[in-house]
């Protein structure tokens, strides 16, 4: 196999937290590529693309020098390498935090006990930006990796590290003192790639698909029954982002009413339709959704 190089490049993470949901979202969005195994890139056989699979630290680098014209990898890689990319979508994956953390035992109350101790991280950079906003005078050990182990080895007193589920710090003894940073995987791009005429088109139609399937996540299907008396109470209570379609049934005093609801308010929306008269309610997952 041979990287083709009038197709463009995307950078994903080789082996990590970000890469299976990567896979799926690109191949939800219609790209058809193989990902197994140890290579270092694959074709798509629909579209002039080409992946390559990276370590996530190496990909803001990859994308600001334009090896690479787009990217995925975590807020928090994008901050701490400081590269020059365009930030194109947040894709709603990978979210995890940038915390600050001690171990249980010391009950540490606020932030002034990190005064003059030693906190160990893999991000250096975001973690001294931190100590210079907020006036503390710490120590930072760079470390690369199993940062949570520094404490125990006497090494440090805090770390910096991500936190996802909280598991590895509470194996390790440890609690969160602050967040820096939210993280999640990201869509960047290479600024003048971007803009060269050639890429322009083809990185359009990449983003139009990527987004489909991301506002479509965002968003449910909902179709309801009601008395067509209600239709003014239920076009109130339905976020408005397109007019619902109302179809008449075959008893005529009701309806059914059509419509896509925001997932973040989903709950509440539902509660209000049953309120003013729906009944008979089914919510749908979209599969794409172009706006
Ligand atoms: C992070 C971090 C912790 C773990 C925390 O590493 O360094 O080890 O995840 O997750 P938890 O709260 O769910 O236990 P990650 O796997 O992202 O690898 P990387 O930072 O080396 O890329
Ligand atoms: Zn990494």
């Amino acid at each position: 196999m041979k990287l083709n190089e009038n197709n463009l490049k995307i950078a994903i993470q080789k082996s990590g937290r970000l890469t299976e949901p990567t896979i799926e979202l690109l191949q939800r969005s219609g790209f058809e590529f193989e990902a197994y195994g140890r290579q270092l890139f694959a074709t798509c056989r629909n579209f002039p693309l080409e992946f390559l699979f990276l370590r996530d630290d190496d990909i803001p680098e990859y994308v600001q020098d334009g090896v690479c014209a787009l990217g995925i990898v975590g807020s928090n890689v994008i901050e701490e390498k400081g590269a020059q990319v365009k930030r194109l979508e947040r894709l709603g994956f990978g979210k995890c935090r940038l915390s600050l953390a001690v171990p249980v035992a010391e009950k540490v109350k606020d932030l002034t006990w990190l005064k003059g101790k030693m906190i160990a991280t893999t991000y250096p950079k975001i973690l001294r930006r931190f100590l210079e906003e907020t006036g503390i005078s710490a120590s930072i050990l760079e470390v690369n990796g199993s940062v949570e182990i520094a404490p125990t080895l006497a090494m440090a007193e805090a770390i910096c590290d991500l936190v996802s589920t909280g598991t590895t710090l509470r194996m390790n003894g440890l609690c969160v003192l602050e967040t820096i940073m939210e993280s999640e995987a990201e869509l960047i791009g290479c600024p003048s790639l971007l803009n060269e005429s050639k890429n322009k088109l083809i990185v359009e139609r990449f983003l139009m698909r990527i987004r489909g399937v991301l506002v479509a996540r965002r968003n449910k299907y909902v179709m309801m029954n009601a008395p067509a008396t209600a239709l003014d109470d239920i076009r109130a209570v339905l976020p408005g982002l397109k007019s619902p379609t109302v179809v008449p049934l075959a008893d005529s005093d009701m309806i059914a009413v059509h419509s896509v609801v925001p997932e973040d308010r989903f709950w509440e929306v539902i509660e209000r339709l049953k309120q003013v008269g729906a009944s008979g309610i089914l919510v749908l997952p979209i599969e794409k959704m172009i706006l």
